[in-house]
């Protein structure tokens, strides 16, 4: 007999479904709850609220366990490249040796990005933030394959358009970094795997092959893979939401772009670098920041601190933090940011108000040193957070369309004004 919920509005009592996942997760099925008693739920932010059945990323914010597909996060990042772990989140299984190549061979035919998109780049301010033109310039694509925009798309044609975005994203990431220095851009070389072509892209000149650290190939890979995916978060929700009207994956996954910029989220990782360069230039003084944090009267937030879900350390900070001395050791780069960085972990991780409020350091807290030991400039740190999640993105906007989900369209409680009686202007 499957469990259910019972609540008592009056003097009526109504029975609700209650449905188990795979990794024992249960929800209370509300889905007729308007039409059985006519009332809603609200829930803002949607702490308590889940929006879908998914089969692709599983997390458990009090154990911090994250798995993609079933494999672990901690396997994943030690054992793959980013290009299998995208393969692994959009189609659903760790491809063999013959699909992986295939998959190279079909992203390397399409990394070019259409000459015209150029007069886009030059159309910028030089100053532009990096975020807002990765936004613009990935909803242009469906401008330049509009065979996108058809909702009816055969499984084949979708695949075309997903391996497309998949390609052409990594060129256009590199080429918003070569504009921001104003230097030439740099084409794809398709005989290198995707990360080293991007890294080629990013870091290459157009006269000569420059040589890829293995350590930073390694490094971004790793970097990639702990972001490409984190189930129902904010940017991703974004995805669904606006791939629910049937709107075409471009602009689908520009919204989710958009999303991720704001510093609560994805731009977390450019702000985390920014207010550990502010309490460097202060003097270093961390319980001077930490106070401020935990000021009530201070809009100060210790940034890269605190998650919805992670209630416990975020596993993919473990991997970075050891990432981070392991690559900035290999590179040589002594970074005193980093040291400021774990005494600020230490103090807060000590501290009743952090530990009472389970806050803990969350993935943007290092990743921003490691971009920046890699060559990263700070504001291309949350367009390289963008570039992991894509395959994460898609994923979750494949299984929405698959699963022939409903128009997303949430309800509310009106609490304006009721009955107002007009009055012409000359009277107001
Ligand atoms: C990402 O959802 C995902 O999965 C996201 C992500 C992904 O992979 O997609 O993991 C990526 O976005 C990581 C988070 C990056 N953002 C930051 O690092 C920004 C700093 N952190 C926060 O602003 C905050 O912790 C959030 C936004 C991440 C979570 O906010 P919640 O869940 O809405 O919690 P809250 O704001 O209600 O905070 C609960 C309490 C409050 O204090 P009280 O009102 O109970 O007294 O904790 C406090 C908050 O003031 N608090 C912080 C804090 N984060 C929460 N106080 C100081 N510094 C912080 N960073």
């Amino acid at each position: 007999m499957s469990e259910t919920a019972s609540i008592k509005l009056g003097d009526k009592s109504y029975n609700l479904p209650v449905i188990t996942g795979s990794e024992d997760e249960s929800a209370i099925d509300i889905s007729k709850l308007r039409d059985i008693t006519g009332y809603i739920t609200i829930d803002s932010g949607y702490k308590n609220t889940g929006a879908t059945k998914s089969a692709i990323t599983f997390l458990d914010g009090e154990k911090g366990i994250l798995k993609y597909r079933g494999y672990s996060i901690e396997e994943l990042a030690s054992k793959s490249t980013f290009l299998e772990v995208a393969y692994l989140l959009i189609y659903g299984d760790l491809p063999t040796q013959v699909e992986i190549e295939k998959f190279q061979k079909d992203i390397s035919r399409h990394t070019l990005v259409h000459e015209d998109m150029k007069k886009f780049f030059d159309g910028f301010p030089s100053k532009s933030h990096p975020m807002g033109q990765l936004s613009s310039l990935i909803c242009s694509l469906s401008s330049f394959y509009p065979e996108s925009l058809n909702s009816g798309q055969t499984a084949e044609e979708q695949n075309l358009t997903i391996i497309k975005l998949l390609a052409k994203m990594a060129t256009v990431v590199s080429w918003i970094y070569k504009k921001s220095l104003g230097h030439p851009i740099v084409y794809p070389q398709n005989k290198l795997d995707y990360v080293t072509n991007f890294l080629n892209m990013t870091f290459g000149q157009r006269t000569e092959e420059i040589e890829i650290d293995p350590v930073v190939v390694s490094a971004m890979n790793v970097l990639l893979i702990l972001h490409a995916d984190h189930e129902q978060n904010c940017s991703t929700s974004t995805v669904r939401m606006v791939g629910s009207s049937e709107c075409n994956l471009y602009a689908s996954i520009s919204a989710g772009i958009s999303a991720l910029w704001g510093p609560l989220h994805g731009g977390a990782n450019q702000a985390v670098i920014e207010m550990l360069e502010s309490i460097k230039a202060d003097g270093g003084d961390t319980d001077k920041w930490i106070n401020k944090a935990k000021d009530k009267n201070d809009s100060f937030r210790l940034m890269g601190f605190g998650h919805r879900v992670y209630k416990n350390f975020d596993p993919r900070a473990n991997i970075i933090k050891k990432a981070c001395d392991e690559v900035l050791e290999k590179l040589g780069v002594n970074d005193p940011i980093l040291e400021i960085a774990k005494k600020l972990e230490a103090a807060a991780l000590s501290d009743p108000y952090f530990v009472e409020r389970k806050l803990y350091p969350n993935v943007d807290f290092y990743s921003g040193i490691i971009y920046r030991a890699l060559g990263f400039p700070t504001d291309m740190f949350t367009v390289l957070f963008a570039l992991g999640r894509l395959p994460g993105w898609i994923a979750q906007w494949k299984e929405m369309r698959e699963n022939k989900e409903p128009i997303g369209r949430p309800r509310q409680i009106y609490v304006g004004e009721v009955n107002r009686e007009f009055v012409e202007i000359s009277k107001r």
